[in-house]
């Protein structure tokens, strides 16, 4: 599969440039008094935005992305988040960098495999890590504090198939924040 587009290597990112939909999603979001399933329709958009060097060092191929997820019971969207999704050419590394509007904004970074088909894509971050960590505003951190976030993609032609969990400490409990779907190109 190619992974050059207009001179510059996404890697295993090149497979996701496109429109994604998706209507099988599938929420589990804390509630007070327990947990709600959130079943919800998506569409999420990679566009191609050429590369940056940092510090004359490092080479980053870029994409952004943004992830509208709408509510199936009520057809209100209730989750909008943008960010992006980049290849270290050199490292081997991919990044995912967002925010939410809730004010978390997580820097997870992770691996990248060229499959037969696509690419399978395993990104993580933790509060505390020294190297891909979470940033909160301070009602979030004393309410809802986002622990931990880890996020696997997995591209199969026109097909991708994601899950992320997010692990919050909300409630006075450690909850896991769990999102799940599968699109199609289109
Ligand atoms: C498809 C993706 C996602 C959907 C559909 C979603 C949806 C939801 C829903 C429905 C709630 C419960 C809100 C409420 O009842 O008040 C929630 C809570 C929360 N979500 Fe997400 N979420 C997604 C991804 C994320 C991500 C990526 C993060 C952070 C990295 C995140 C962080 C949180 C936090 C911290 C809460 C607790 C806030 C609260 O319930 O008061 N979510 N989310």
């Amino acid at each position: 599969m190619a992974t050059v587009v207009e001179g510059v290597d996404y890697g295993p990112l090149a497979c996701l440039i496109g429109t994604w939909k998706g209507d099988s999603g599938m929420d589990v979001a804390p509630e007070l008094d327990g947990e709600e399933h959130n079943p919800y329709h998506e569409q999420i958009l990679f566009e191609a935005c050429g590369d940056v060097t940092n510090a004359d060092l490092q080479m980053l191929a870029i994409l952004r992305y943004h992830q509208i997820v709408t509510r199936k019971s009520n057809d209100e969207v209730f989750h909008n988040e943008t960010g992006y999704l980049t290849w270290d050419v050199g490292a081997k590394v991919v990044t995912q960098s967002f925010v939410i509007p809730r004010g978390v904004a997580v820097v997870a970074g992770g691996t990248g495999e060229i499959t037969d088909n696509g690419a399978l894509i395993e990104v993580s971050a933790s509060l505390d890590d020294d190297s891909y960590a979470i940033t909160q505003a301070p009602f979030m951190r004393d309410n809802a504090s986002t622990q931990s976030f880890a996020h696997r993609i997995d591209v199969n032609g026109d097909t991708m198939t994601y899950k992320e969990t997010t692990v919050v400490d909300i409630f006075g409990k450690i909850f896991d924040h769990t999102d799940e779907n599968t699109l199609q190109r289109v």
